[in-house]
């Protein structure tokens, strides 16, 4: 009898098997794809994932990196998988244009605003946060931290021992100063690591950024002003003249290599994100004592916002268990963990804020009251056509220093693109 009655739900069992393999057994997984694979990067996700391991026990996580820093290499991978029907979990990816323009749009990412109402956030993250992840009201991704773009980093020693003091902000005078004072001492002013291109590309984001200033630079990308403009030739030739004090094995390097260049004393500055904090934070270094930071030349009380969120994937594998790692990273737990590693802020108003080190509550304070502005080269400002014009215009101006030219393909890759009205 016992038989009878046990074999049919056995067999519906198999069947159900069959037919949805191992769901149970797959929501015990999460893939989160990211090219955070430098030592700092891989720092702060692993710190990630110890929260959410502490938080969600009992479910393995996937760590789906593919190297190169910007997501460069990281990017189109991403994309295969996603126009081929085999999402990751959930991605790292830029608010603004990369974010909406490319997934949202598409059609990748679910809204997930009922995350934000039943984990309060709307309480705690700033509305203009909220709003560079959203469309028509909904939110489409969940932020950890915020990067500053617009960093000059220097070797504090070789400084002090060179006789340069670096003061509150930095103008191009000064920074042309004292590389030639380095340079005369043999030292390597600039370091650049642009074997990816978008880093050196960083440069010229800044540099643009400090000869234009902040209200051009919502203009420039808002179409309202032509890159034919003379201050965009400008700063063009004067990132061609940093690019004379540049190491001369800066296409070999990475990013990460070139911030290695400072720390050794291969080299003073370099002009890059605040990841590069958690370099210098993994290497065991002191704030103000081994380096130092300042504005990049020309763009004091502006911050360029570089900040990494993750969404929800349309199909994503294992949804449960990416529903609570998009709840986690936005803990407060998380946020105080993961942020003193990567080098960037929370996003949370109300995290403990004697956990971040002098840079960090500098980076704090500017973030209050300086005015913010997205990031080309991170995505955020333009579509991605422009991202990539402007790649292939700065691979071409690192041989040739053309600022016509250079002027001349952005103003073609902003009709392409149509942020040119
Ligand atoms: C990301 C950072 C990352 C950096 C270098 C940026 O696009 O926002 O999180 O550390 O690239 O890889």
């Amino acid at each position: 009898m016992k038989k009878h009655i046990c074999s049919p739900l056995i067999g519906l069992a198999i069947i159900f098997a069959a037919q949805f393999p191992a769901s149970a057994e797959n929501n015990q997984k999460l893939e989160v794809f990211s090219w955070w694979t430098s030592g700092g990067e891989a720092a702060a996700l692993d710190a990630l994932f110890q929260t959410y391991k502490r938080q969600y026990p009992g479910i393995e996580i996937i760590n789906a990196t593919v190297a190169g820093g910007g997501g460069s290499a990281a990017r189109p991978v991403l994309q295969t998988r996603l126009a081929g029907g085999n999402p990751p979990d959930t991605w790292q990816t830029h608010p603004g244009w990369e974010l909406l323009g490319q997934y949202v749009e598409a059609g990748y990412c679910l809204p997930i605003g009922d995350i934000y109402k039943s984990e309060g956030w709307e309480k705690v993250v700033p509305q203009q946060l909220i709003d560079l992840l959203s469309r028509n009201g909904k939110p489409y991704a969940v932020l950890c931290g915020i990067h500053r773009g617009n960093d000059l980093w220097y070797n504090k020693k070789l400084l002090d021992k060179n006789g340069i003091t670096v003061g509150d902000s930095m103008s191009f005078d000064e920074f042309f100063a004292a590389c030639e004072k380095l340079k005369a001492a043999g030292i390597t002013p600039l370091a650049v690591g642009d074997s990816g291109i978008w880093a050196t590309a960083q440069l010229f984001e800044n540099t643009l950024l400090g000869t234009v200033g902040p209200d051009a630079w919502k203009a420039l990308f808002s179409g309202k002003m032509s890159f034919d403009d003379p201050k965009v030739k400008q700063a063009a030739k004067t990132y061609g003249r940093m690019l004379d004090y540049q190491n001369p094995d800066h296409s070999a390097l990475t990013w990460d290599q070139a911030t290695k260049a400072v720390m050794e004393g291969r080299c003073a500055f370099t002009s890059m994100g605040d990841w590069a904090h958690g370099e210098f934070t993994k290497a065991n270094l002191e704030d103000n004592k081994d380096f130092g930071w300042v504005t990049c030349p020309g763009t004091n009380g502006a911050f360029i916002i570089v900040a990494d969120g993750f969404p929800l994937a349309k199909g994503a594998p294992h949804s449960e268990a990416a529903t609570d790692w998009l709840k986690s990273i936005g803990s407060k737990e998380a946020q105080e963990a993961f942020n003193p590693l990567k080098g960037s802020i929370p996003v949370r108003t109300d995290v403990d804020k004697s956990k971040f080190g002098p840079y960090l509550q500098w980076s704090m304070q500017s973030f209050s009251k300086d005015a913010l502005l997205p990031s080309v080269v991170h995505g955020e400002a333009a579509p991605a056509a422009f991202q990539q014009a402007l790649n292939d215009a700065i691979t071409q101006f690192v041989v040739d220093k053309n600022a016509e030219a250079l002027s001349a393909a952005l103003v073609q890759a902003a009709k392409d693109s149509n942020i040119a009205k």
